[in-house]
């Protein structure tokens, strides 16, 4: 925990038991936080503990990371949600999606509030102080694909598949992938992939533009650091300031683009006579 943390008690990093209970691991190093879903007995599948602790890293991140990877062990990212959490037993002494249902004691808004909480491990991505990149290994199938999709960049191995398998288990994508997949393939090509529930692999992926790039499996992580090296040295101010800026270009309109990008250079520029005047 920083001394800033301390100092306001805002709350700390979770601990390495909370992080293993969750099926993760997590390591930050200067700017550069990693993630790793890790339950490869399981094929990295996650549950509702999985992002309800992903968004509490998200919340205690050190003010000077900048990137965030994800990534799944070994040679797959992830087999999505852990169907076991729509069993009666649940998970590991998680609570069951269905129980309250079943029981008829969870009405809609208990419903609504508790996928809102775990949609939290997922929006927490789009930050513009961070650029998130999922480096993804074989299948990443429904959550896992929302997750790579929640991911500013995507870097593919070869073997790398993607599946939207909600639909075809009686289910709809709720884990915030259905606003970037529509924002990145066009709502055409969405509902075909998600309404087939197939498999689309690394080259379809990267013409489609799913995959940022596409390297072999012996070569993801050179590409992942070399991804890392770019990104940081970039002006990091300016990086935030442009991410901003390009998330709300889709839903402007050119008038409002235009004044959001004067505003947001006039911050700039402002910036940067200030610190020449300071080092002068
Ligand atoms: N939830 C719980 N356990 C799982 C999951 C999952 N999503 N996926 C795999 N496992 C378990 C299997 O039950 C198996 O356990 P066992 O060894 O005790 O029998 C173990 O992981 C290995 O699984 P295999 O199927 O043998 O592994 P394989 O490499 O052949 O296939 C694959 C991997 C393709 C991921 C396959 O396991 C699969 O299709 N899993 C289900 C995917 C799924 O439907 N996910 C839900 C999508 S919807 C959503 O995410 C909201």
């Amino acid at each position: 925990m920083s001394q800033a943390q301390q100092e306001t008690g805002a709350r700390q990093a979770p601990t390495e038991e909370e992080l293993t209970r969750a099926g993760l691991r997590l390591s930050v190093e200067g700017a550069v936080a990693r993630i790793t879903i890790a339950r490869p007995e399981r094929r990295n599948a996650m549950t509702g503990r999985t992002w309800t602790t992903m968004a509490h890293i998200g919340q205690t991140l050190p003010g000077d990371v900048r990137i965030v990877v994800i990534s799944g062990e070994g040679d797959i990212f992830s087999a999505g949600i852990d169907l076991n959490m729509f069993t009666p037993e649940g998970v590991d002494g998680e609570r069951s999606i269905i129980d309250g249902l079943a029981e008829g004691t969870t009405d809609d808004a208990e419903l609504d509030a508790y996928i809102a909480e775990l949609q939290e491990g997922f929006r927490w991505l789009r930050r513009p102080d961070l650029v998130t990149i999922a480096a993804v290994r074989g299948h990443a199938i429904g959550a896992g694909f929302q997750l790579a999709l929640s991911c500013d960049l995507r870097i593919l191995a070869d073997d790398a598949r993607f599946c939207m398998k909600e639909p075809a288990l009686g289910l709809v994508p709720d884990l915030t992938g259905t606003k970037p997949l529509v924002d990145i393939v066009g709502v055409h090509r969405a509902v075909e992939i998600c309404l087939t529930a197939r498999k689309v692999g690394a080259e379809e992926s990267r013409e489609i533009g799913l995959a940022t790039l596409v390297v072999g499996v012996d070569e993801l992580d050179g590409a992942v650091d070399d991804a890392i090296a770019g990104l940081l040295a970039v002006n990091a101010d300016a990086a935030v300031a442009t991410k901003a800026l390009l998330q709300q270009a889709a839903d402007n309109t050119l008038e409002e683009q235009c004044a959001a990008e004067r505003k947001a250079q006039a911050g700039r520029l402002t910036a940067m006579v200030k610190a020449m005047t300071a080092g002068s």
